[in-house]
């Protein structure tokens, strides 16, 4: 059986744990996402590394209409509509089926981008971003939200070398207060939600970084803090729960 977290607390009903990362352009979502990934694995778990918009084929299909700035002449509340319509089938498809299974998600960017993006920036009314969610999400809420702070200046640069020639997407060519906001509305919604939400310093190295986030996780959820040197295979019992037909 893949080994499980320990923590009593359960509240996706699940014996998986969700967990979110967020944070503005270039902050090192996908980069922290993959690095987290790749411990939890190393210590036998597992895990479903995913994103959003997108994370499954047809949520992936609505991420290329959205990030093309397709939607932007509809409105804020338009474009948090297909959010939503992404967000449904990623969580049907991707997310709640691993979450069964009893593995780890770790998503980079869910609701929170949307209540930032569009509902902040967007002067949506919070009520209304609420009840969006509530449609869309229901009870598979994040276990763990880790945002990602750092100052704008560094995350556009950092976004902008790794884009290379490639044209700005959707939100990456908003302008420099957008970004702002942004960041504000993250560090507002941990202040108002401490119990789900951590602040990373991800003005750090990339090193550094991972090393708070897993001292974080590694502590939320009563995991070991290292792999055993020669006892991985005592963390994992391969296949076998699940060939058989057995909730892992
Ligand atoms: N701590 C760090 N220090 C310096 N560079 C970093 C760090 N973390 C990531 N990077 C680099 O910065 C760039 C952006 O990182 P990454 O793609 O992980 O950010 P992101 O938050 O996923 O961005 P986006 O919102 O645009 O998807 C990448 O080229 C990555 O290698
Ligand atoms: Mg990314």
């Amino acid at each position: 059986m893949t080994p499980r977290p320990s923590s009593a607390k359960d509240r996706n009903s699940t014996g998986g744990r969700f967990i979110t990362l967020e944070g503005g352009e270039g902050a090192g979502k996908s980069t922290q996402a993959r690095r987290l990934a790749h411990r939890l694995v190393k210590l036998g778990f597992e895990c479903v590394t995913t994103r959003e918009p997108g994370g499954s084929p047809k949520a992936e299909e609505l991420r290329e209409i959205l990030l093309s700035g397709a939607v932007r002449p509809l409105g804020p509340a338009a474009e948090a509509l297909l959010f939503a319509a992404a967000r449904i089938d990623h969580l049907d498809a991707t997310i709640r089926p691993a979450l069964a299974r009893g593995a780890f998600v770790i998503c980079d960017r869910f609701a929170d981008s949307t209540r930032a993006y569009q509902g902040a920036l967007g002067n949506l009314d919070p009520r209304w971003i609420r009840a969006l969610e509530e449609v869309s999400i229901g009870a598979t809420r994040p276990d763990l939200t880790l945002i990602l702070d750092l100052p704008v200046e560094t995350g556009l640069a950092r976004a902008t070398a790794r884009r290379g020639a490639n044209a700005a997407d959707r939100f990456e060519g908003e302008d420099i207060e957008f970004h702002r906001g942004l960041r504000r509305t993250f560090l507002d919604i941990s202040a108002a939600e401490p119990e789900r939400c951590a602040v990373i310093d991800a003005a750090a190295g990339e090193r550094q970084t991972a090393a708070a986030i897993w001292s974080l996780v590694a502590g939320r959820f009563s995991l070991p803090r290292r792999a055993k040197p020669a006892g991985i295979a005592s963390y994992i019992e391969p296949q076998r729960g699940r060939a058989a037909g057995v909730k892992a």
